[in-house]
């Protein structure tokens, strides 16, 4: 597999830090997930590719729903992870490594690719999309769900960016939702849906142990919540709640479909 420095990056840290996102992690509650199922007519039997599968939370949530799944991630560590989680759950996936923006599948084959807070990490987020229509059936949909932002608030675009780089070295960026929506259209997929929700961050502890930060750039990341301008700390919410600093993200979740000729 070859990869580019910013997925190499992601396979490393993720290979690393596999343990910290299974059971118990907060990507394994999915009402994100259901929320964008609803605009989607997902049948039992339908063939799903979930990329970049992390602890498997989405592809196995398909599984348990009777679609045949392939959890694709870029770590092997990953992989093995999500699939163990699948047996314990009585749930049968295939299992493939390969990065986001190659996907090693033929055209048309899937009736539904689905990708959950993992494209920030892509280096080629664009191209990506382009793979996913590539690989959907006719009239097939990608279920897309990541950290993002509204558009025109470049400033707080880029604290969060920074924060984000000082937690984990591995995140590449973050992209709006008008440039998802963009990228969608340009690649000939038809909008379904398309919202930004707010998400709470449980605290600052949670966010630093899943991603291992050093402790200098904790420091840093804490000093930059501390002179966050008004604007940015309004828009994220940053408060402290029993001692614990807490801040609120936005959510894009998005479907889209590829048409059905
Ligand atoms: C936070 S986890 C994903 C969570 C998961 N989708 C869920 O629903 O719980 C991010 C995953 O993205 C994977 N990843 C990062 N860059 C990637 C790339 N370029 N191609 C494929 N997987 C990638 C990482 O290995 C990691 O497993």
């Amino acid at each position: 597999m070859k990869l580019d420095a910013i997925q190499a990056a992601a396979a490393a840290q993720f290979d690393k830090q596999s343990q910290n996102y299974g059971k118990g992690h907060i990507l394994e509650q999915t009402p994100d997930v259901e929320l964008a199922l609803q605009h989607i007519p997902l049948r039992a039997g339908w063939r799903a590719l979930d990329v970049a599968t992390g602890g498997g939370h989405t592809g196995l949530l398909l599984a348990a729903r009777g679609c045949e799944v392939t959890l694709g991630d870029i770590s092997a560590n990953m992989l093995e992870r999500a699939a163990k989680l699948g047996a314990e759950r009585g749930l049968r996936v295939a299992t493939r490594q390969f990065p986001a923006e190659a996907i090693p599948f033929g055209d048309g084959e899937f009736d539904l690719v689905s990708c959950r807070v993992a494209p920030h990490h892509f280096s080629d987020p664009e191209g990506f999309v382009r793979e996913v229509t590539r690989v959907l059936k006719p009239g097939g949909y990608f279920l897309l769900i990541d950290g993002s932002m509204e558009d025109g608030r470049p400033e707080a675009e880029a604290w969060l960016h920074q924060v984000e780089k000082w937690r984990d070295p591995s995140h590449h960026r973050m992209w709006t939702k008008g440039t998802w929506e963009r990228w969608c259209a340009a690649a000939g997929l038809t909008l379904v849906h398309s919202e930004l929700q707010p998400m709470k961050q449980p605290d600052l502890e949670w966010y630093f142990n899943a991603a291992a930060t050093s402790p200098g750039n904790r420091a840093k990341v804490c000093e930059a919540i501390r002179t966050v301008t008004p604007a940015v700390r309004e828009l994220m919410r940053i408060g402290k709640e029993d001692g614990k600093t807490v801040w609120w993200w936005q959510r894009l979740i998005l479907v889209a479909r590829k048409a059905m000729r």
